[in-house]
């Protein structure tokens, strides 16, 4: 097939782990004879340090031809000050809104190789399996902001449309695994929260009955993601809660370089992301692990382009790379030998085919 595909790599990290992405994806278009068009543009500091805009228009315009859209990480020190006029993360949050990717589905497994790179006990997280399922273009990133010199406000909104088609997604997956659905809100205390538990409840009770429901608060919801991390199948969850769960849940994994995400709109376009941010530390040294923005490449294979069979291809590669004892420095334990980030892709690749 071909596919017009716009490459983000942004700051920090970004650009080594999104060559290795590319790679991966060039491998895949060799291997099963797909003709990928890939364009590179500019995002985050980057496009800041060249444009002062964090998301020029032609990048826009590119992801907006595109089938899908790869992105590496934002943001780092050097435009962090909190008087800046503009600021990395903007040009991300921008985009997402551009693309109406409203769904951002964070997938936490468990590899059985892995269980010793968490700094979690063995018996809590064997066979960890589950997806956060979290909303991303409303609630209090996207509301009114305002700032002066002794007073800030940052206003949380949530429509009551947003909350059930996040609600249908995360449901719908939720049917095509262990059938259960945990919502996390902060009802005890917020108004955006008791509407989305309403709307949650309705949506579900008409729409998905057969599906084995589960309310939590948010607080309650970070402690039971430690403590029993395996009953957890699709959690869904607002904007932020969503931001800062899937950091924790990271952890379950071994390492935020790990984690892949994939964020959906109504159409097939997405925007692919690996979980971890810049590391603006280990930039450039070619230590950073690629595992999270080559498995990011193989959800855009599967839910952008419907290419199943080279997504679970590539997925397969990760693992048999894991399983041969390859590590990154996240990821080594003492006594293994660390490899660098493009020692880590080639073998991944070469399992590829
Ligand atoms: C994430 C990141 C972003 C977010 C930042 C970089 C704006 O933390 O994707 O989880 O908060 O959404
Ligand atoms: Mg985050």
């Amino acid at each position: 097939m071909e596919a017009l595909i716009t490459l983000l790599p942004g700051d920090g990290i970004g650009p080594e782990v999104t060559s290795s992405a590319h790679r991966a994806l060039k491998t895949v278009a060799d291997v099963y004879g797909h003709d990928f068009r890939f364009e590179v543009r500019l995002i985050g500091g980057a496009a800041i340090d060249e444009t002062q805009n964090p998301l020029p228009p032609d990048t826009v315009a590119s992801c907006m031809e595109s089938a899908a859209v790869f992105l590496g990480a934002v943001g780092g020190p050097k435009w962090s000050d909190p008087h800046a006029m503009v600021r990395p993360e903007q040009g991300l949050l921008e985009l997402r809104a551009e693309l109406g990717v409203y769904a951002n589905i964070r997938p936490v497994k468990v590899m059985d190789e892995l269980i010793g790179a968490s700094p979690l006990r063995a018996e809590y997280i064997e066979g960890v399996d589950l997806i956060v399922v979290r909303e991303l273009t409303g609630g209090i990133y996207f509301g009114k902001k305002t700032r002066d010199e002794s007073l800030a406000s940052d206003l949380c909104v949530y429509h009551t449309h947003e909350i059930e088609r996040i609600v249908r997604v995360a449901a719908r997956l939720a049917e095509g695994r262990r059938n259960k659905l945990c919502s996390v809100d902060k009802a005890n205390v917020l108004e955006t929260s008791r509407l989305w538990r309403d709307v949650t409840n309705q949506t579900l009770a008409r729409e998905f009955p057969e599906l084995d429901t589960e309310t939590l608060l948010v607080d309650a919801a970070a402690m039971h993601l430690l403590s029993r991390p395996r009953d957890f199948d699709v959690i869904v969850t607002e904007n932020m809660f969503g931001d800062i769960l899937t950091d924790e849940a990271s952890m379950l994994a071994g390492s935020m370089g790990m984690l892949p995400s994939a964020s959906l709109g109504d159409s097939t376009r997405g925007l692919y992301e690996p979980i971890h941010g810049s590391a603006p530390d280990i930039a450039g040294l070619d230590v950073a692990n690629p595992c999270a923005a080559i498995a990011s490449a193989a959800l855009l294979l599967r839910h952008s382009l419907g290419l199943a069979e080279e997504a679970d291809a590539v997925e397969a590669a990760i693992a048999a790379a894991i399983g041969a004892g390859v590590r990154t420095a996240d990821i080594a334990r003492d006594g293994e030998t660390p490899v660098s980030t493009t020692e880590m892709t080639d073998r991944i690749l070469s399992a590829l085919g």
